[in-house]
């Protein structure tokens, strides 16, 4: 399959970049910084420069999504970021890279969302713009006509994975799980059919990613 990733550089989607190149995948890697461009490279991504809040769907976005089988939206504005990046990066930048998928013809779409993301107003204050952002995100991906999964993690961890999760629509707990792991149930996704039309929750745990997927 033939797979952008948003956000290539970012420290989930690194990760996930190089699992997808061993799975087998071509990836295409987006970025909107210039300096990262070798990095994407050296995991073994085409490397693509694009600014998923300033360029148009139309335009660079499009252009990026062109000839892709699927997309993984793993973006985002980050902790250090405004309400108004929320909107333009959480939010804005992942609608419209929905709209340029259905518009290219790429049908599956995976979307790295949050824990939180189903109910934003039960969030603390200073998560709640984020988690809206995140919510309106999902919703817009839902309401496409495209083979979406939505993963809604608990707080990422840069510790090693663990290979083992626990996942379901709703987990009722906070807690973490390492980016590594992340990254995993974001490529077992992809192959995994009955994924599709999902959104789940999925933290540190016991269950393998495959057997965990399998039972959502
Ligand atoms: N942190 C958590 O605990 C947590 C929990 C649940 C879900 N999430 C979500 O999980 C995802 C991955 O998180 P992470 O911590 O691994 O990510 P990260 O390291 O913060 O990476 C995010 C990437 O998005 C890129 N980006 C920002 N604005 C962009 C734009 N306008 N156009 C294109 N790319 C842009 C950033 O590039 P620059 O280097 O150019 O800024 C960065 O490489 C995010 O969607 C996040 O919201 C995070």
């Amino acid at each position: 399959m033939k797979v952008l990733v948003a956000g290539a550089h970012g420290k989930t989607a690194r990760r996930l970049v190089r699992m997808l190149i061993e799975d087998g995948h071509e990836v295409r890697g987006l970025v909107r910084k210039e300096e990262q461009l070798p990095n994407v490279e050296a995991d073994g991504a085409e490397p693509v420069l694009c600014d998923l809040e300033s360029e148009t769907v139309e335009g660079g976005i499009g252009a990026a999504v062109e000839g892709c089988d699927a997309i993984v939206f793993a973006a985002g504005a980050g902790p250090g970021s405004g309400a108004a990046r929320k909107e333009t990066m959480d939010f804005g930048g992942a609608a419209k890279l929905v709209e340029a998928a259905e518009a290219r013809g790429a049908r599956r779409y995976l979307m790295l969302s949050s824990m939180g993301a189903g109910d934003p107003e039960a969030g603390s204050e200073a998560m709640r713009p984020y988690l809206r952002a995140k919510a309106r995100a999902d919703e817009r991906l839902r309401g496409s006509g495209l083979d979406y999964t939505i993963v809604r993690p608990g707080s990422l961890t840069n510790e090693e994975g663990t290979g083992r999760v626990e996942a379901a629509e709703h987990l009722g707990r906070r807690g973490e799980i390492p980016r590594e792991d992340v990254a995993r149930i974001l490529a077992t996704a992809l192959e995994s059919p009955n994924t599709s039309g999902k959104t789940f929750e999925a933290l540190a745990g016991d269950t393998p990613i495959q057997e965990a997927l399998a039972r959502l």
